[in-house]
C-alpha cells in the first residue's frame, strides 16, 4: 500500500452524491443546517461536462459551501477534459465515482464496473491528478460480482473479501487519493437494480474498519447505513468520516444536530424546523425568478418534519399534486399556521 499522507481538510460527515437529490437547491437546504459537513455533487459523467454546456451542468452558488464534484468516467483521457474544465468552478474536491451499480453506467465501464480494472481505475486518477491541484478522491464498494457484465477476460469479475479489496488498494493507492469513501456493501451488477443494490448485499463495516487500523495513514471515509447520530459517532470512532446518503433526504433535520459530534458543543442549540424554512424561502422566491424546477425547489422540505406531529398534513401541503409555481411561496408560509408551536419552534 502506498503510503501517502494526505493534508486533505477533512469533514467528520459528508452528504453522498445521490442522482436526482443532490442537485443545488437540495445543497443549499441542507448547507443551512450545518455550515461543517462535506457536500457533493450528484454524479456527472465527463461526457456531460466535456460536451454539455458547462453553466448549466457545473455550475453552484457560494453559498453551498464546500462542494466536492462527483465525475464518472471510463477512461483517463475523458477524466482529464472533465476535471480540466471543473477548474473554472470552485469546487473543493472532485471525486471518481467507482461505486454506481446501474446497468446503463456499468455498460459503459463506469462506476462499480471500473473496479474490475484496478489498473485503469489509477490511471483515470493519475489523470484527474494531473489536471488539478485541489483534492482528488474516489467512492467506491468493498467489492463487486461483475458475472454477466464485465467481459474482458483481463479484468476482475468478483473481488470479494478482504484480500481483493487490498489487491485493489495496492494499485489504486499509487496514484495518491486523498480519501477513500467506501460504501461498504458488494455491487452486484448483474440481476439486482441500484436500489436493490442499496439494500440486498449486506453492509460490512468490519472489513473497513480493519483496513483504517491496518493501514493508519489512508484517509477513510465510511458509507452504507448510517442514519442516526448515534450510529454516526460509533463510525467515527473507527474512521476518519462517516458519509451519509438516503438518510439526508429521508430525515432531513439530522442535518440540523449534526453539530452535536463536537465535543464542546453542549451550550449550543440547533436551528428550528421553523427557522430553517424561514431561511430557505428568499431563496425559493429568488430561483423561481431564475425560472428554476418548483419541484426540485420543494424536494429538500419534505422530510423536515420527520417523525413529528402533524408529518401527514405537512406532507400533503407539500404534494407533488399540490406544489404549483404560482402559489408555491403562499403554501410555504402555510407552514407555520398548519404546524404545532412547538413542532416548528422548538
Ligand atoms: C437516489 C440515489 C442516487 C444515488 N446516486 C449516486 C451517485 O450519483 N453517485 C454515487 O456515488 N452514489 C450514488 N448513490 C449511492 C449513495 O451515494 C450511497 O452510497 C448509498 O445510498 C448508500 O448510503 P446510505 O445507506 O447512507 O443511503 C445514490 C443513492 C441513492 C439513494
Amino acid at each position: 500500500m502506498e503510503k501517502y499522507i494526505s493534508n486533505i481538510e477533512n469533514p467528520k460527515v459528508s452528504i453522498a452524491p445521490m442522482v436526482d437529490k443532490t442537485h443545488r437547491h437540495f445543497r443549499y437546504f441542507s448547507r443551512i443546517m450545518d455550515k461543517d459537513m462535506l457536500l457533493y455533487t450528484e454524479m456527472i459523467t465527463a461526457q456531460a461536462i466535456i460536451y454539455g454546456d458547462l453553466e448549466k451542468v457545473l455550475f453552484f452558488r457560494e453559498e453551498e459551501g464546500k462542494v466536492a464534484l462527483q465525475i464518472a468516467a471510463s477512461n483517463p483521457e475523458d477524466a482529464f477534459k472533465a476535471v480540466k474544465l471543473a477548474e473554472n468552478f470552485n469546487y473543493s474536491e472532485i471525486n471518481l465515482n467507482c461505486g454506481c451499480p446501474s446497468d446503463r453506467v456499468s455498460g459503459n465501464l463506469m462506476g462499480a464496473a471500473l473496479m474490475s480494472s484496478k489498473e485503469l481505475v489509477y490511471e483515470i486518477l493519475c489523470a484527474m491528478k494531473e489536471a488539478t491541484n485541489k483534492p482528488v478522491t474516489i467512492k467506491h464498494r468493498i467489492g463487486i460480482d461483475g458475472t454477466g457484465i464485465i467481459t474482458d477476460k483481463k479484468s476482475k469479475v468478483i473481488m470479494e473479501g478482504y484480500e481483493d479489496l487490498l489487491d485493489f488498494l495496492g494499485t489504486i493507492s499509487k496514484a495518491k487519493p486523498d480519501r477513500y469513501t467506501i460504501h461498504a456493501r458488494t455491487a452486484i451488477l448483474k440481476g439486482l437494480s441500484p436500489k436493490e443494490n442499496r439494500d440486498i448485499p449486506p453492509l460490512d463495516y468490519n472489513m473497513v474498519y480493519r483496513l483504517k487500523k491496518e493501514f493508519d495513514y489512508l484517509n477513510i471515509e465510511i458509507n452504507g447505513g448510517f442514519k442516526t447520530l448515534e450510529q454516526i459517532k460509533e463510525g467515527l470512532k473507527h474512521v476518519d468520516a462517516v458519509m451519509i446518503g438516503r438518510a439526508a433526504y429521508e430525515d432531513a433535520y439530522l442535518l440540523a444536530n449534526l453539530y452535536k459530534l463536537d465535543s464542546n458543543s453542549e451550550n449550543i442549540s440547533p436551528l428550528s424546523r421553523g427557522e430553517i424554512i424561514r431561511k430557505y424561502i428568499p431563496y425559493v422566491e429568488e430561483e423561481l425568478e431564475n425560472g428554476s424546477n418548483v419541484h426540485s425547489l420543494v424536494f429538500p422540505l419534505q422530510s423536515l418534519f420527520h417523525g413529528q406531529r402533524g408529518n401527514g398534513q405537512y406532507k400533503q401541503l407539500l404534494s407533488s399534486s399540490a406544489i404549483k409555481k404560482e402559489t408555491v411561496l403562499d403554501t410555504l408560509n402555510k407552514i407555520f399556521e398548519i404546524m404545532p408551536e412547538d413542532v416548528l419552534w422548538k
